[in-house]
């Protein structure tokens, strides 16, 4: 692996099994998908699995964490802190993990984790992940309690939620984005200076990740519905080289 651009780009492949599932066969397969997302220059593989199996498989993360590891890239493994995420995780030893909370009749993770109220719960699960070599990330939104109370796990990164910015951007409302884009950036120097490393991801697009992309303590983007949806008109390699592009641009 050549030495990443910052921000570091994080493919979600998630949805190339939404589409596989939706027949319930093999076709488009998420491992093929994350293979052509690394020679397209993703820096790391991202996939969640769901506790109801709604895309990704157990068997899809074995395959994904034998080809990053002989590609030398990041798998991150997103998921809910439940016993049994924490199990397969620790069997697997993705390189990283991403903590999201999860709730059955959502349709994409909604909101970031809980850490201040969860802390009892999520802490000893971080540990856990921590010493057994997996970089642990924690999904939380923007706000000082939340990123205070990461800090007190063994966590070493916090992603922020960008959903709700997505959201207002996509919607036209600029006023209420750029309040969310202010979270973003003293939120980013609130962990940066609690040794934080600063992470982003949720519905950002080719329009709005631009701003998200220049926050100077941004190391690591990670995108997958709109760069999936995008590829069935441009392709998987172009969706991928022009986010990269603004996303190195924004931050030059
Ligand atoms: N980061 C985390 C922690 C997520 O849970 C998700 C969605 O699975 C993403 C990033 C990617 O979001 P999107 O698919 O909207 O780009």
């Amino acid at each position: 692996m050549t030495e990443a651009k910052l921000p570091r780009l994080g493919i979600n492949i998630d949805h190339i099994a939404t589409v596989r599932n939706a027949r319930g066969g093999e076709h488009p397969d998420p491992v093929a998908g994350a293979w052509a997302a690394i020679q397209a220059g993703a820096d790391g593989i991202t996939a969640h699995l769901r506790e109801d199996r709604r895309h990704m498989r157990d068997a899809d993360m074995v395959r994904l964490q034998l080809l990053c590891e002989s590609e030398n890239i990041p798998l991150n493994m997103e998921l809910a802190a439940t016993d049994e995420m924490l199990k397969i995780a620790l069997d697997l030893k993705p390189k990283a993990v991403c903590v999201v909370p999860e709730r059955r009749e959502e349709r994409t993770t909604e909101g970031g984790l809980d850490v201040v109220g969860g802390h009892n719960h999520i802490a000893p699960i971080v540990r856990e992940l921590a010493a057994n070599g997996s970089r642990v990330s924690l999904f939380i939104e923007a706000v000082d309690a939340q990123i205070r109370a990461a800090a007190s796990t063994d966590a070493q990164v916090v992603e922020f939620h960008t959903g709700a910015y997505a959201h207002a951007f996509d919607d036209g409302d600029q006023e209420k984005a750029d309040v969310y884009l202010e979270t973003f950036r003293s939120g980013a120097k609130l962990a940066d200076e609690l040794g934080l490393e600063v992470h982003f991801g949720h519905g950002l697009t080719f329009e709005n990740v631009a701003p998200v992309a220049a926050i100077p303590e941004c190391m690591e983007l990670n995108i997958g519905h709109f760069i999936i949806g995008e590829a069935i008109f441009m392709g998987l390699e172009p969706a991928i080289k022009e986010m990269r592009r603004i996303a190195t641009e924004a931050r030059a």
